[in-house]
């Protein structure tokens, strides 16, 4: 039965002090407690103590010294308000764990050897009895005994000697932040002043052999840690921050206090390992989890309801940082590219939940797109409304005034309500309302007045759970631009409050503005040219905006709109367009288009970053989103043959072009990973992916002998298979980095995605029965099952293959990881968008998987959301 936001009750017990004690051993691992309880004033009366613990063998525990009758129960303990003194009390116990059969990967665990730990979300119940609930923090001691040479926890370092090592973190943190390392390890050092002068030692640690791949992370998080001094004002806070590398890990990193713990894919990396996106991905993660310390760590969650008052904002300011360091124009049309592959496909589905989700039964299942990446957006959103200053103002105070906090997000809002003065309850909406709004717009043009109208009208489509909305508060941004490509309006921000909204504008002698359209400042004299609108520039706002616009006029903006978001959105809006009419109609592509693309690709005055996201021809899937929201029945076979045919017509249309610019593109020197150079590699390789549509894959075929990093090995290997060659190389790949965990589990997805439809079935069985290839490692398992729905066509193949493969083995994994099996089983989540046969295949995978006895939570969940219970 789901847990709701309106059942929230304050906790009965606070803590002030906890110390914990940990005797390492991998069956048998005892972990001593003793906990500062007090009775919290904020529920009055006397009260049991409820204590979680799941998988704990208790061998003793105690209050005040008198030993504790209670026996626990399957998810804990409850010490009866009558054996419990009515002030502070100390609650010792000792239990016993067992890591190295802990496969789930949660709780304290062992990976290749060493000891660590995952405690969020409810992680810290698998370790010791405790209130595993954000609202109670406290300060931890925490003393490891192990032989192993590296003994890690929160804090800062209290004392070390043979045989143990003690923490101190004086800084009060719910158990989700806990941590512990314990193993053989080494460190890649670096040390850093904060602006008021404190001294931090900085660790990255990592098993022998990996310290050399340590470099990229440590640069990113000393730039991190700079940035948001500068950016929020936010200084470290203790004197170490330790950063350590594992192979098995759920997720891709976890913000515990002092001590990071990562997926080592998002630490490790040189150039002949990892490529240009690896190494991106990398700075965003090391900011993330940095940046979490103090919004996520130093302000906390009061419950796991507000999940996205941490990561929303955390993502928000990751976004921010990378932004800064790259390019905020590329990194905002590749964040768009994965909300909408991503969140909207999932506000689209049986899974659809709003920011803060109101209900939930496994809180493993709502890490998603829908809280980090839409909760980032609403916090975009509420900055555009309120302009940058107030958004800084309304940060100042939300730091001062919840530091040491468990909040909310009304607390969150108050801050801002308080700073600017606004009523937000309305766009309140945005984090209680599941589902894309869509967003039309009609356009007037009076020439005799001169006077140019937008009419927005909002449409909230209903949700699992949410059949009616309110009208939605949404910024849109707007530009205007004369018919000779001059911008005569700049960015101006709309603020949309109604469900359907009109703004006007007319042109004055300081250039067009905004006006009331029947009011007194009505501006006489106004020309007589029509503007051409850019809207939803930046994408002010996470809407569908639906358009009846021309395909000139979008090459026309494609051409000439200063925005660098719309100029993108036009030419993808083309090339979306395009493609639609060629599955549905069987059209080719026009010259027009072509000709557009063209003049994009060789115009050496853009960004080649930029150049190359143009070049990106819409994903399948992403078709299939779209012709399925355009009332179409998408079937991926022919979304497939017409997006190849697509990229056939590009690749004649550039040849002429493609190989010069393939040579000048090249980057002579040693291999830098910073922006402008990988902006250069991935236009090249995008270059080369046509190139060998064209040439037969004479280039790429060269291009991967000669490479001197991983981005062009993997990219010109990936042109190859693209074109159904590329044997010979995967065979020269397998061998070069077949002892490279992280470097395999590219070359396991790579076969995946590009396997022809009909082949992808046996791909799955060929590359899960390769020797490498081990279900109890995440990366791995991601990399094979994981990737499956990235071959859209080949995953949806009518003969229902690769659903019965993909429910095979979430079964498989679901009784060693339940967390990994339901986050993999979200690729079934799409299934209302097909044809009645495809729609029965999965829901019968679905099925099948529920009346599995003993599923877990988490798949059970997922399952029975997807089929709509
Ligand atoms: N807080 C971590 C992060 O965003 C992720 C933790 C994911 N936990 C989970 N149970 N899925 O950086
Ligand atoms: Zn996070």
């Amino acid at each position: 039965s789901p847990i709701r936001l309106n059942d929230y009750q304050p906790p009965t017990h606070l803590i002030d002090q906890v110390a914990l004690t940990f005797r390492l051993d991998p069956q048998a691992t005892r972990v001593l407690s003793e906990i500062r309880f007090r009775p919290n004033s904020a529920r009055p009366g006397r009260h049991d103590l409820r204590l979680d613990g799941e998988n704990l063998t208790l061998i003793v525990a105690a209050v005040d010294g008198h030993p504790v009758t209670a026996t626990p129960d399957a998810t804990g303990l409850t010490l009866p308000a009558a054996m419990l003194p009515d002030g502070p009390f100390t609650f010792t116990a000792e239990v016993e764990i067992a890591p190295a059969a802990n496969t789930a990967l949660e709780g304290l665990y062992m990976s290749n050897g060493m000891y660590c730990t995952q405690c969020e979300a409810e992680g810290f119940r698998k370790i010791t009895f405790y209130p595993d609930r954000p609202d109670v923090m406290a300060p931890f001691r925490v003393r490891i005994e192990s032989d192993l040479p590296v003994l890690l926890s929160n804090g800062n370092p209290l004392g070390q000697g043979e045989g143990w090592a003690e923490w101190h973190d004086p800084w009060p943190k719910p158990a989700y932040l806990f941590a512990l390392v314990a193993g053989d390890l080494l460190a890649h050092s670096a040390a850093f002043t904060t602006a008021s002068g404190r001294a931090v030692a900085l660790n990255i640690w990592v098993r022998h052999g990996d310290e050399g791949r340590c470099a990229y992370a440590m640069d990113s998080l000393i730039r991190s840690m700079r940035w948001d001094e500068t950016a929020y004002g936010r200084e470290y806070d203790l004197d170490v921050f330790n950063i350590v590398a594992v192979d098995d890990f759920n997720m891709g990193a976890m913000e515990n206090k002092g001590l990071n713990i990562f997926n080592s894919k998002y630490v490790l990396a040189l150039p002949e390992t990892a490529t240009d996106d690896d190494f991106g991905r990398i700075e965003a993660i090391i900011a993330h989890e940095y940046f979490h310390n103090w919004t996520g760590n130093r302000i906390t969650c009061r419950d796991w309801f507000q999940l996205c008052l941490k990561e929303g904002l955390t993502v928000f300011r990751d976004q921010q940082f990378t932004g800064d360091m790259r390019s905020h124009a590329v990194k905002r049309i590749e964040d768009v590219l994965t909300l909408r592959a991503r969140q909207f496909r999932e506000d689209g589905g049986p899974l659809a939940h709003p920011v803060r989700p109101d209900r939930y039964v496994e809180i493993n299942n709502f890490y998603t797109a829908t809280v980090y990446e839409k909760g980032a957006e609403v916090i975009g959103m509420l900055k555009r409304l309120v302009g940058d200053a107030d958004y800084a103002r309304a940060l100042d105070l939300y730091f001062t005034r919840h530091d040491g906090e468990a909040a909310t997000i009304e607390d969150w809002l108050a801050v801002f309500q308080d700073t600017t003065g606004r009523d937000l309850s309305q766009f309140k909406r945005w984090y209680t309302e599941a589902g894309t709004p869509r967003l039309t717009v009609t356009e007037d043009w009076q020439a005799d007045t001169g006077l140019f109208t937008l009419t927005f009208a909002q449409h909230n489509p209903p949700t699992p759970g949410q059949p009616e909305k309110g009208a939605k508060v949404i910024p849109i941004a707007l530009g205007l631009l004369n018919p000779n490509g001059d911008e005569v309006m700049p960015t101006t921000m709309l603020a949309m409050t109604a469900m359907t909204q009109s703004f006007a504008f007319q042109s004055t002698a300081d250039g067009w503005q905004q006006v009331v359209a029947e009011g007194p400042d009505r501006v006489p004299g106004a020309v007589s040219t029509r503007p051409i609108a850019s809207i939803l520039r930046g994408f002010s706002a996470p809407v569908l905006l639906e358009r009846d616009t021309s395909p000139e006029e979008r090459a026309f903006l494609l051409a000439h709109d200063t925005d660098p978001f719309n100029k993108w959105e036009a030419g993808r809006a083309l090339a979306k367009d395009v493609l639609a009419r060629m599955i549905t109609a069987g059209a080719t592509p026009g010259p027009d288009w072509l000709d557009a693309l063209a003049r994009v690709a060789v115009d050496d005055s853009l960004d080649p970053a930029f150049r190359a996201l143009a070049l990106r021809l819409p994903g399948e899937d992403d078709m299939a989103q779209t012709l399925h929201a355009a009332g179409h029945v998408p079937d991926p076979a022919r979304i497939h043959a017409a997006r190849r045919a697509m990229g056939d017509a590009v690749a004649r249309r550039l040849a002429p072009h493609l190989p010069g610019l393939f040579d000048a593109l090249a980057e002579p020197g040693p291999f830098t990973p910073e922006a402008r150079a990988a902006g250069r590699r991935a236009l090249r390789l995008a270059a080369l992916g046509y190139l060998s549509r064209v040439d037969g894959g004479a280039r790429a075929e060269a291009a991967f002998r000669q490479a001197d990093n991983m981005t062009e090995e993997v990219g010109a290997l990936a042109c190859l298979l693209d074109i159904g060659r590329g044997q010979a190389e995967l065979a020269a790949f397998e061998s070069r980095w077949g002892a490279d965990r992280l470097v395999m589990d590219k070359w396991f997805t790579l076969q995946l995605l590009h396997a022809a439809p009909e082949a992808t079935a046996q791909a799955v069985e060929r590359l899960t029965a390769h020797p490498a290839f081990d279900m109890k490692n995440p990366n791995r398992f991601r990399a094979v099952i994981g990737a499956l729905p990235g071959n859209h066509a080949g995953f949806h193949h009518a003969s229902g293959d690769c659903y019965r493969l993909l429910a095979d083995w979430l079964l498989k994994l679901d009784p060693l990881n339940p967390q990994t099996a339901a986050r993999m089983s979200t690729a079934f989540d799409s299934w209302s968008r097909y044809d009645a046969d495809r729609q029965g295949m999965i829901r019968d995978q679905l099925r099948r998987i529920l009346a599995v006895p003993g599923l877990s939570r988490d798949l059970g969940e997922m399952a029975g959301r997807m089929l709509g219970d």
